[in-house]
């Protein structure tokens, strides 16, 4: 069921009984980077997806807005639809919105899966990167941007295995708003270092990585487990940035494992 609530486009499986589990997507996509974790997961849990602010479904707004506004999207769905300490995943751009949101309020949360993210901040040359990002948009417009994006991400092995299924996330991408593009770029390169919270964090978690993720690699994903110590890390084999759709299967099972030694 897809419901619009202050500008927010979400979409809600399962049984609201349930644990409830909060998926925070990546970027340059939207909800439907879930399907195959809400296929998986809907009978048992409470399942909520919803487009990130300027993606999707979700309106842009004119386009200014920063990490902390998506990071309080994120607390304020989770209050105003009643959600007793979701279990929330976020995947790379949902990551960075997931830890600055649980670094805002740890209370709100049952437990935290970070995938193919990282805590610390764009350092001067990924600052760079999104500027170009931004520039490529306006010159070559959105499907170069979008498409060379997602290339970048996938593994080539997984762009081959997925085929069609890899297609059909690029044509999607190539209908992104260029305004809600722009401003999560924008809001990702100014985003905060939210490492020093690691080591204070209490709530259960788990770190996933692809073994070829170039954009987030594993050595970085486990240091930042390291740092929260004794939590769960998973590198997950054939794929590469991400993980939820390159490696459906093998995500799917980790999350499960964790879902069941914590919430059972
Ligand atoms: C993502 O997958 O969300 C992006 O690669 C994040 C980023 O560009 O930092």
């Amino acid at each position: 069921m897809e419901t619009i609530k202050d500008n927010l486009a979400i979409y809600q499986h399962g049984k609201p009984e349930n644990l409830p589990l909060v998926f925070v997507h990546g970027f340059p996509y939207d909800h439907r980077m879930w399907d195959a974790q809400i296929n998986k997961f809907q009978s048992n849990y409470y399942c909520i997806t919803y487009d990130i602010r300027g993606l999707g479904e979700s309106p842009a707004r004119g386009g200014q807005f920063t990490m902390e506004d998506l990071a309080d999207d994120l607390l304020k769905l989770i209050e105003d639809m009643n959600l007793n300490k979701p279990v929330v995943c976020g995947l790379s751009m949902g990551g960075y919105i997931t830890l600055r949101a649980v670094e805002k309020d740890e209370s709100k949360f049952g437990g935290i899966i970070l995938c193919d993210t990282k805590s610390a901040a764009d350092t001067n040359a990924a600052k760079l990167n999104r500027a170009g990002g931004i520039r490529k948009i306006d010159e070559h417009g959105v499907k170069k941007f979008t498409a060379d994006f997602i290339a970048n991400c996938f593994a080539e092995e997984s762009i081959e295995r997925l085929g069609a299924e890899y297609q059909e996330i690029v044509n999607w991408a190539a209908g992104c708003d260029p305004v809600g593009l722009k401003a999560c770029l924008l809001a990702m390169a100014g985003r905060t270092d939210t490492t020093s919270y690691l080591s204070k964090l209490k709530i259960p978690a788990l770190l996933m990585c692809g073994e070829k993720d170039n954009l987030t690699p594993p050595e970085v994903m486990k240091a930042m487990a390291e740092e929260i110590g004794k939590k769960s890390f998973s590198v997950i084999p054939h794929s590469g940035h991400v993980t939820s759709v390159e490696n459906q299967e093998a995500f799917n099972m980790a999350v499960l494992n964790y879902l069941l030694k914590y919430f059972s």
